[in-house]
């Protein structure tokens, strides 16, 4: 069942590429110009009905969210919130039936995550679920699904499913836009395209596993670390964070590169690890500022950057390219070297790596 693999995880690491492919399967027609979504119920009036998106999930898929959010925003202009289930519970979230409500759950039966949806509902929102689980109770109640075809995940740490979510965020971006004709047909031609290289881009990332496992093990040796990136960088270094605390313990922070200077650097000091994620053009140059001013603080600084942008490598201690792809597509291939570091990590200081201490694979209490 592991597939030769020592692990779960690595195997649902190497899954991604047919994660990637099963999920857009269909979804792309023929002639690779438009996204189908059937079984995204809503007519073209009722999507140009809608005023504003809430983006609800927990962990990874929270995740996953805030990438699907930079997608909708840039490609459909709506505005879109993104928030942990167990805070939009609470917080007496502005939800009129004008609103499309995206829940975004792996396991499809996330408590808070399914109360938020049930909210939701009694407040008149459509729900469009995207989950892996076809039938779990979040498939059931919400209004629409879009089921990410990853095949079943067992390891704890989520990597093929959020990498689906990712699949599938961009394409409803896309279909919104398309249905709204928020972008010319050229333009969704061209990010399909790169959308249909992103497979094959994987494999190409993941044959760097060595030289990612040899830095696993430097960064094994420490008790703490940052993640740094702007927009959609950001949430990578999120959810790379959230992934190196999971299975390895070592305690890391994501932060907005940005942000660093309000207080953060404070925590800069000789030989500390710090990941930068630079794969956004139009940020390339203000990150790269950033990194400067933590490497001047002696930071040892890994960066993940877009191959024929060796500008990085002037910069920082070592770099990990992945392959060109479109912007807003970055994130489904700068996770993947941050996943194999904290397995390769996990891996060093002797963990079980698919069954992380304190944490169940599905959290269907409070
Ligand atoms: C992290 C992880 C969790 C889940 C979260 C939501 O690797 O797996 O953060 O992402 O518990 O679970 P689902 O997606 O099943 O709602």
């Amino acid at each position: 069942e592991k597939a030769g693999f020592d692990h779960f995880m690595l195997k649902e690491v190497y899954d991604q590429p047919k994660a990637y492919r099963d999920t857009m399967g269909a979804r792309i027609d023929a002639s690779g110009t438009k996204v189908l979504l059937p079984e995204v119920g809503m007519t073209r009036e009722q999507i140009a009905d809608i005023r504003n998106v809430h983006i609800i999930a927990c962990g990874t898929a929270f995740h996953a969210g805030l990438v699907g959010k930079s997608v909708i925003e840039t490609l459909v202009r709506i505005p879109v919130e993104a928030d942990v289930a167990s805070e939009y519970r609470y917080r007496s979230p502005i939800i009129t039936p004008q609103t499309l409500v995206i829940v975004v759950s792996q396991s499809g039966e996330t408590a808070d995550t399914l109360a938020a949806l049930r909210e939701a509902k009694r407040n008149g929102a459509r729900v469009l679920a995207i989950t892996n689980v076809v039938g779990s109770s979040i498939a059931r109640e919400a209004d629409d699904v879009i089921v990410t075809w990853a095949g079943p995940e067992i390891a704890v740490a989520s990597t093929k499913a959020y990498t689906s979510q990712l699949i599938a965020f961009f394409l409803l971006g896309l279909y919104l836009a398309q249905t709204l004709e928020k972008v010319e047909a050229g333009y969704v031609k061209e990010v399909l395209a790169a959308m249909q290289e992103l497979p094959k881009q994987v494999e190409q990332v993941l044959a760097q596993a060595d030289s990612i496992r040899e830095v696993a093990e430097q960064i094994a040796k420490h008790h703490n670390l940052f993640f740094i990136g702007r927009g959609l960088d950001f949430a990578t270094a999120l959810e790379g964070s959230l992934k190196l605390k999971e299975i390895s313990y070592i305690h890391s922070e994501a932060y907005a590169a940005g942000e660093l200077k309000h207080g953060t650097l404070a925590l800069i000091e000789d030989g500390i690890p710090v990941i930068a994620l630079a794969t956004q053009e139009v940020l390339f140059e203000k990150t790269v500022s950033n990194i400067k001013e933590v490497k001047a603080r002696g930071a040892q600084v890994y960066g993940i950057h877009m191959e024929g942008n060796d500008e990085l490598s002037k910069v920082v201690d070592e770099t990990f390219a992945i392959p060109q792809t479109h912007q807003l597509l970055a994130p489904a291939l700068s996770v993947i070297p941050l996943q194999l570091l904290s397995y390769y990590a996990s891996l060093a200081l002797g963990h079980d790596v698919d069954k992380p201490r304190n944490l169940a694979k599905s959290v269907t209490v409070e």
